[in-house]
């Protein structure tokens, strides 16, 4: 597993961050903004988790939190290409941030939807953009139906989506942001599967699935390292681990900091659904895994495959259906994940949000809410 970081100029990767918002979505931001390799240049939104306006609201309040209030967040899709818009409260909470409170005054969306701003910075600076989506695709396939050559004018895109080798988790063969909106995700693929064959500079897109970002599993022990980094007190980080009905409670000196508060309250929540639903107490953390190995592409080993997505109904909609045998003959178009260093990712998670956590932000001046 090694692979140099796809880095840009003054060896910072210019990335723009496609989100759902989102409880691993919020995590991934956290980590895009305690990354150094990361130039943040702007976070669109599309509706998957929770309908769009709380995805804007809740991406505000953690760029807000993170101390990052200038990047621009534009809104973009309300819904899927075909489909009515499903999302899943239940998974991440009324508002997608779990028990999370948004800290209040937070700042306003950028102008231009989402489709449009992907194209133009794409435009703006062709080759060096590295977009990394986290949601369903709409946007992407939004903005591929405004700039075609827009796989041509991008550094790259790696997508969090798809079980390629294994269960989905939203129906038995389908992963959730493919399977909100599937139409969008076999769009986008084809149009790289042109792309590729036109334009030998184009890469393919790096794409993640359950099959490696299941191994990502967070537990309250892991929050209580990045609580005490963030410099929490042993006492008060400890009490985050333990029973499950007492666990995982942002008191003392973990509350205050209101970055760790933010992380610990929507975690429980996530926890809480993960030992409801996968039977252990802790979390999937799909999506900052994604940008971790966007910067650090040794986390993951990738093999070239052909992929394509069942749009039609039946028990294989929206499956992710990947030719590792090369019986169809079509030139692969992505490169899965097919292997990763998950413990190294928790590692670094901890390290770089606790780290962020510790520097302090505005929102560490409010009440708990
Ligand atoms: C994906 O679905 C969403 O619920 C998560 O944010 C992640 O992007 C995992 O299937
Ligand atoms: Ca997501």
């Amino acid at each position: 597993m090694a692979g140099d970081p796809d880095l840009g100029r003054g060896g910072r990767l210019p990335v723009i961050l496609d989100v759902d918002t989102g409880i691993d979505d919020a995590l991934a931001l956290f980590y895009a903004c305690a990354s150094p390799e990361i130039d943040l240049l702007a976070v669109t939104c599309v509706a998957g988790n929770v309908p769009l306006e709380a995805v804007v609201a809740n991406t505000l309040a953690v760029l807000e939190v993170a101390g990052r209030g200038d990047v621009p967040v534009h809104a973009g899709a309300d819904r899927p290409l075909v489909k009515p818009l499903t999302t899943t409260e239940e998974t991440h909470g009324p508002e997608g941030i779990g028990y999370a409170t948004r800290p209040s005054g937070a700042t306003v969306a950028a102008r231009g939807p989402a489709a449009t701003a992907i194209v133009d910075i794409a435009r703006r600076r062709p080759g060096e953009v590295h977009l990394v989506t986290l949601g369903p695709m709409t946007n992407l396939a939004l903005a591929l139906d405004l700039e075609p050559r827009l796989p041509s004018l991008l550094r790259r895109w790696t997508f969090m989506g798809g079980a390629f080798r294994g269960p989905g988790n939203t129906t038995p063969t389908s992963e959730w942001n493919i399977h909100v909106d599937p139409d969008a995700a076999k769009a986008c693929l084809a149009a790289w599967s042109v792309a590729l064959a036109a334009d030998a500079s184009v890469q393919p897109p790096i794409g993640m699935g359950l099959d490696v970002t299941e191994q990502a599993r967070l537990t309250p022990e892991a929050v209580a390292g990045l609580a005490k980094l963030a410099d929490a007190s042993a006492a008060d980080a400890n009490d985050l681990v333990g029973d499950p009905a007492s666990a995982m409670r942002p008191t003392g000196s973990v509350g205050a900091n209101g970055l760790v508060r933010f992380v610990v309250d929507a975690l429980r929540f996530y926890f809480e659904f993960h030992a409801t639903y996968d039977g252990f107490y802790g979390a999937f953390i799909h999506d900052p895994f994604v940008v971790a190995a966007t910067i650090e592409p040794g986390l993951i080993e990738t093999r070239p495959v052909f992929v394509d997505v069942e749009t039609g109904p039946g028990l294989a909609h929206a499956m992710t259906i990947a030719d590792w045998r090369d019986i169809t003959g079509r030139p692969p178009n992505v490169d899965v994940a097919v292997a990763c260093d998950a413990a190294a990712f928790l590692d670094r998670l901890v390290e770089r949000v606790g780290g962020l956590a510790a520097r302090g932000t505005p929102s560490d001046l409010r009440a708990p809410g």
